[in-house]
């Protein structure tokens, strides 16, 4: 089968089973399954960071299928997320996560103003976790000790396209100038020399002096947690989108490059590139979410650098799809394998980002993509 036959197929795949799954969890919010079933963070947590991802992928799949079903979940989510929007400790650096793919992907379709009004509320807190002394946007909220207070991580380069939005939104560069500014200083002391990349930098906050690396989410410090690399990744070459800032490409570049070069033979994605080689830890989430950035890259770079970045993309994407996922009807989730942190107790399950980025990417290949970032 060619690839876009190939893609195509997967797409048809992606449309039959969300059509019945998003049918009976019309109501939820889900971020994992449990035997199969997903759980609703709308009513356990609903300042969870991921909870803009069900919504997104009701509004691609709206996209793609025009079906009123998909838009009326996807409006649902966006608006049981205004609580959130009203409790400052709720929200924190991930606003970008949790109102790019509701209501400013809402907004996008359907010029809907108060989803432009939630998209720019959120677009300003995000804006004012900003510090100057240091140039980077601060990542969670204190724990009442202000251990915290100068912690900057590498996800957040995922979130500064919420940023981006608003500047050309309201003709506002302020936006875009604290997005490249925190860009910036992620390039100077996240990436390293080979590539790889740090989690969690802490920063003096009243200084802004650099002070020292964790290890985070991945196997430890120095480490690289594949999903951290995976959003440096997309997020540098969303950077350079929205910038023409060429530095930013060739950091993507350059993250993408250490990615390509540790994928396992198997092309399923560990946790860690450094954990140890028998534990076998897996993370589907950082393969989807590469996947995309890879498939970004490919649209900016010379013929022969584009083949590196496709066939990247498309071995990971077909490793996922042959083995990772379950195309069951009765079964919630798509993706397997994902994983949220190397030292949780639990590894290995379904997790609603790994389908969001997975139908993304795919939805890059057949041309039905709602680029919401
Ligand atoms: N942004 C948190 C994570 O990737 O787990």
């Amino acid at each position: 089968m060619d690839e876009l036959k190939w893609s195509e197929n997967v797409s048809e795949k992606i449309k039959r089973k969300l059509e019945l799954v998003a049918e009976r969890n019309r109501n939820k919010i889900p971020y994992t399954t449990k035997d199969g079933c997903f759980d609703d963070m709308s009513e356990s947590n609903i300042c969870w960071w991921t909870n803009g991802f069900w919504g997104g992928m009701m509004w691609q799949l709206y996209n793609g299928t025009k079906n009123e079903m998909f838009r009326q979940i996807a409006e649902e989510n966006e608006k049981k997320l205004d609580k959130n929007l009203m409790e400052l400790q709720g929200l924190d650096h991930d606003n970008g996560f949790k109102w790019l793919p509701t209501a400013v992907a809402n907004y996008q379709l359907t010029g809907n103003k108060e989803s432009r009004n939630r998209g720019l509320l959120a677009a300003n807190n995000l804006a004012g976790r900003f510090n100057p002394a240091g140039a980077f946007i601060r990542a969670w909220n204190d724990k009442g000790d202000g251990s915290v207070a100068g912690w900057a991580i590498i996800d957040c380069m995922m979130n500064l396209p919420l940023l981006y939005w608003a500047s050309k939104e309201i003709n506002d560069p302020r936006f875009l100038q604290i997005a490249a500014m925190h860009a910036d200083t992620a390039v100077k002391y996240f990436v390293r020399e080979d590539g790889s990349v740090n989690h969690i930098v802490e920063f003096n906050p009243a200084t802004g002096e650099f002070v020292k690396t964790y290890g985070g989410q991945g196997y430890g410090e120095g480490s690289c947690w594949t999903r951290g690399e995976a959003w440096a990744v997309y997020g540098f070459v969303l950077s350079y989108i929205h910038t023409k800032k060429k530095e930013y490409l060739d950091t993507a570049k350059k993250v993408a490059d250490y990615f390509i070069a540790h994928i396992p033979e198997s092309g399923f994605i560990p946790v860690d590139f450094c954990q140890p080689e028998d534990c076998g830890l897996e993370d589907s989430t950082a393969a989807a979410i590469a996947a995309c950035g890879l498939l970004e890259i490919e649209k900016l770079v010379s013929e022969e650098e584009k083949k590196v970045y496709h066939k990247a993309a498309i071995g990971l994407l077909q490793a996922l799809e042959r083995e990772r996922c379950n195309w069951e009807d009765d079964i919630d989730n798509i993706l397997e394998k994902c994983t949220a942190a190397f030292h949780d107790k639990e590894h290995e399950f379904s997790i609603i980002y790994g389908d969001y980025f997975f139908i993304e990417a795919i939805w890059k290949l057949t041309g039905e993509e709602l680029f919401i970032w």
